[in-house]
């Protein structure tokens, strides 16, 4: 989504703008643009609908624009459709302050019609340009003495108080040549505190390589921010809570190296994320999982008598697995639910309930909504996220990292795969304080342990995946079936082929297909049935027949060893043997090469799949 960069100090500013957009792309975007002050104050705004290097990085090369203070964006559309006129940044009525902005303002229309009244001419058909002429306004309202500029501080701060939605913004203005302002209200934004330099971003990853040194503001936290310092002052407190965090992870992390693909490098990282998911948590003597960040005694993990996980796309298929896990290993009640969905539909909850989120950026908007709808109605609040710092992450009253490094990918794999370790961990550990015994428990963890092997061993199959996906590449619709643990990843497996290839696929319970979707099944349309040799054998098989009967093309992801199914499917791809709860970590990476490899055939963007965003900031 939307990604927000602004930069002061000694080096030419453009350059460092349009290197920090570069590493904002993956977020998704539509169009990008930089305002850039002059050391004597002369504010240039460039900016271009399209791609990074066709358009904006083009433009700035044709057009050259100095300074070494500067503002720069990447929109992905909410307010009016893409185009040069609505890309960020936007100015006020004076043309004197430039503001770039992630987020929503909903009461813009009102905002609007009172300046238009006033005669203000607006250019494009967003509410940023509305948030630009409001500062402006408020910064010419302010009285000044002896031919001072006003304070635009100030100015954003009387702005802002009169907004209604959400924001993170950067703001410059040609009257304060060494100043950026940054402001934030449920949506991220971070200085980077650098050697006589600063920056601002929304997103951690378009600095790494300057800094490690960062502050997450706070919601109604406003920064005003120079090359040598930084003050911030908080909208609603008297004062801000400031706290110098260091970035863990190496710049390198964010490459791509050697890979065609982010989604590649990602896809081959699965052995590394599930190690480092499962990296201190096992303790075979007590056979069970221990987590540092729960802040919660084992008599109030004892006394829990729901769980509620929320989340949304690929982490709600993840919540699906955390459903069957925590339920069959722990003999707990458990609800999935979209966050969205649950934050509107003021769902009774018992007290001894427990929101768990799952969120790989840990800012998705809708998912931040549930938390705190959730501590809003006194609920305890968990939550496994990826990114550190992030505002769930920082919300929530306990939580559980992932350590798996940047994920660029706009198509979610390897948090997919180490949020499932996770919530396998975190069975293991609620069913301990409760029927799990530790003989099941110690299969368990051994299973996790040895699970970073196998998926290696899946992985050097590569090859063959591929070849399987140039034979289907083709088809126009697809159907992915499981039972159990597995239907999840068949939702999954469907999700990350849509997402990536515009193919249109379908996820569904193996055994719900006969109640209509069947009516579906032709000769041109694939089945990937996932069967492993689990519990739900037999039955999946019964199903598969039932495709099979009407000439469906079925692809098998089965367990090693499992002769039967070779005569009743078209192609089969063999899983490494292990214990039913941990097939959904073993059996999802074959379906996201699938999906990779048909994408890439189709000369798909795998990176940056049309129309959709790495973390959706908006609800
Ligand atoms: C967006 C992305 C999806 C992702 C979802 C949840 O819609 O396009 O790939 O699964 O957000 O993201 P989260 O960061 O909360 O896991």
């Amino acid at each position: 989504m939307c990604g927000i960069i602004g930069y002061v100090g000694k080096k030419a500013a453009a350059p460092i703008l349009l290197e920090a957009l570069r590493r904002l792309q993956y977020r998704g975007y539509d169009s990008a643009g930089i305002a850039v002050l002059s050391d004597d104050g002369r504010l240039t705004v460039r900016k271009k609908v399209g791609k990074l290097d066709d358009g904006l990085a083009r433009l700035v090369q044709d057009q050259p624009v100095t300074g070494h203070l500067g503002i720069g964006h990447t929109r992905w559309a909410t307010h009016g459709p893409p185009s040069d006129e609505n890309s960020h940044p936007h100015l006020d009525q004076s043309g004197k302050i430039a503001v770039v902005h992630n987020g929503v303002i909903e009461n813009c229309d009102r905002l609007k019609e009172r300046f238009l009244k006033a005669g203000h001419i607006f250019r494009s058909a967003t509410d940023t340009e509305v948030l630009a002429h409001l500062i402006g306004d408020h910064y010419d309202r302010q009285p000044r003495a002896n031919g001072q500029p006003a304070s635009l501080t100030q100015a954003v701060c009387d702005a802002l108080r009169e907004v209604i939605g959400t924001y993170g913004i950067a703001v410059i203005s040609s009257e304060h040549p060494g100043l950026i302002i940054g402001a934030r209200r449920g949506s991220p934004l971070i200085i980077g505190i650098g050697d006589n330099e600063n920056f601002l971003t929304s997103d951690s990853n378009a600095i790494v390589a300057h800094t490690r040194q960062v502050v997450f503001l706070n919601d109604y936290d406003v920064a005003t921010v120079t090359a040598e310092r930084f003050d911030v002052q908080n909208l609603g407190a008297d004062t801000a809570k400031v706290q110098i965090s260091r970035l863990e992870f190496a710049s390198e992390e964010a490459e791509r190296g050697a890979y065609s693909h982010f989604m590649l490098k990602e896809i081959f990282e699965q052995p590394r994320a599930v190690e480092n998911a499962l990296r201190g948590r096992i303790d075979f003597e007590a056979a069970t999982a221990r987590f540092g960040g729960l802040n919660m005694t084992v008599a109030e993990l004892r006394s829990i008598e729901r769980i509620v996980i929320g989340a949304t796309g690929t982490s709600w298929h993840a919540a699906l697995v955390g459903e069957y896990l925590i339920e069959q290993l722990a003999h707990l009640p458990v609800e999935v639910e979209f966050s969205h969905e649950f934050s509107t539909r003021n769902a009774p909850l018992q007290r001894d309930t427990v929101l768990l989120v799952l969120s790989q950026s840990g800012e998705t908007a809708d998912t931040l909504g549930a938390l705190r709808e959730a501590k809003r109605r006194g609920h305890r609040a968990l939550s496994i996220i990826n990114v550190v710092g992030s505002t769930i992450a920082r919300e929530s009253d306990g939580g559980i990292y992932m350590h798996a490094g940047p994920e660029i990918g706009v198509a979610s794999t390897k948090a997919f795969v180490s949020t499932l370790t996770i919530l396998s961990l975190l069975a293991v550990h609620l069913g301990r304080m409760r029927m799990l015994s530790a003989a099941q428990a110690t299969e368990i963890l051994r299973a996790l342990e040895a699970a970073p092997a196998q998926l290696q061993s899946i992985l050097a199959q590569d090859a063959a995946i591929n070849k399987l996906a140039l034979k289907y590449a083709s088809a126009d619709d697809f159907f992915f079936l499981g039972r159990g643990y597995t239907y999840p990843i068949a939702l999954e497996g469907a999700l990350k082929l849509k997402e990536i290839s515009y193919i249109h696929a379908e996820g569904y319970s193996a055994a719900e297909m006969k109640h209509g979707p069947i009516a579906l099944i032709d000769p041109k349309t694939p089945v990937v049935f996932v069967i492993p040799q689990d519990s739900m054998y037999e039955k999946t098989l019964a199903n598969l027949a039932m495709i099979r009967a009407r000439r469906g093309p079925i692809i098998a992801l089965a367990t090693e060893g499992d002769t039967q199914i070779q005569n009743v499917a078209d192609d089969v791809f063999y899983l490494p043997k292990t214990l039913e709860p941990i097939y959904p970590i073993l059996a999802a990476v074959p379906l996201q090469l699938l999906a990779y490899h048909i994408a890439v055939s189709r000369g798909c963007d795998v990176d940056k799949p049309r129309n959709l965003a790495k973390s959706v900031t908006v609800q």
